[in-house]
């Protein structure tokens, strides 16, 4: 069933695994999250960016999201992913999310406070979660000096503040992993001992953004088909494990559900030409989804808690 956001995170963190959040976009994805969740006994977010809304409709999503949560027996949360304001988490909370995010990191901490303030006030009033975002999201890149870059990590000091500040329930924080398919040279850059300084200060669940690892099979699956990603690094699956007894308890992932609906799409296309019925083409690439979140719920201790 879907449920709200707060009850599902509380108990991650109490109990030391994480719940994966995965991006959806359409009908397939949606299915590969739902019946994998299922099959592995797993709780799971489904979130939805700007870009999803954009492309299918807040509304479309939400429904069919609602409606086939109804029908698994796993919990299932609804999630807006980086609302830009108060004006989203709004329409977010009237097409009947569990749990929304308001991101409003990029402005200076007392804007960030107000803005999160609000939009705390509105959601609690129906019963909503809400995650903010502490920090900005940039990748560590080596000709970057550690401590320019270090200006946009999270300061735990900060953190405490502003979670008491705000009434949030779950806080993202950055920590040196950043979006997409490129996350800097070698083994990205991820500040454990930030990491533990803040989950020593700030009891809630812990969000870590852009933790896809862009797993070498299929970055080495994609490049026989001709795809250009030589340059792509995700983040290790060991830094995953120890972020999470580090309070982390939500991670979310969408790079590696678009590698992998990618390579279903392409090893059709290129090893069939004749193929071009869309539900062989975008069936393979719903099948390597159901892998990679398969892989998801193992690495994150999410398999059977529900
Ligand atoms: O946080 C970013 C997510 O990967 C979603 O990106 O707005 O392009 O869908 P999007
Ligand atoms: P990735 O790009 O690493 O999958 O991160 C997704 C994310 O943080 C969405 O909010
Ligand atoms: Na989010
Ligand atoms: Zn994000």
């Amino acid at each position: 069933p879907l449920v709200v956001g707060k009850e599902v995170l509380d108990k991650a963190r109490r109990e030391g695994y994480a719940v994966p959040s995965f991006n959806t976009n359409n009908l397939e994805i949606t299915q590969a999250i739902l019946e994998t969740a299922e099959e592995m006994r797993a709780p799971v977010f489904i979130q939805v960016s700007d870009g999803a809304r954009k492309y299918a409709g807040l509304e479309n999503l939400a429904n069919l999201v609602r409606d086939m949560a109804s029908r698994v027996s796993v919990p299932v949360v609804l999630h807006l992913d980086h609302g830009a304001d108060y004006k989203m988490v709004l329409q977010a909370l009237r097409a009947g999310f569990t749990s929304v995010m308001i991101d409003a990191s990029h402005h200076p901490f007392e804007e960030n406070v107000r803005e999160t303030q609000r939009c705390v006030e509105a959601a609690h009033a129906v019963g909503v979660s809400v995650e903010a975002e502490l920090g900005r999201l940039q990748g560590i890149e080596d000709n970057v000096q550690v401590s320019e870059a270090e200006a946009f990590l999270t300061d735990p000091e900060e953190a405490e503040r502003f979670v008491e500040l705000t009434g949030v329930d779950y806080l993202a924080i950055a920590i040196g992993t950043s979006h997409g398919a490129y996350k800097g040279k070698g083994r990205p850059y991820i500040d454990h001992r930030r990491l533990e300084e803040i989950a020593r200060r700030v009891p809630l669940p812990l969000v870590l953004h852009g933790a896809s690892g862009v797993p070498e099979w299929l970055k080495e699956r994609l490049l026989a088909t001709g795809a250009e990603l030589k340059e792509a690094t995700g983040i290790h699956d060991e830094d995953i494990r120890k972020a999470i007894p580090n309070g982390i308890a939500k991670i979310n992932i969408d790079t590696d559900l678009r590698l992998a609906m990618t390579l279903g799409i392409r090893e059709v296309v290129t090893q069939n030409p004749k193929e071009f019925d869309p539900r062989k083409i975008i069936g393979k690439g719903r099948e390597y989804l159901k892998q990679v979140i398969r892989e998801k719920f193992l690495l994150m201790g999410t398999a059977g808690r529900a």
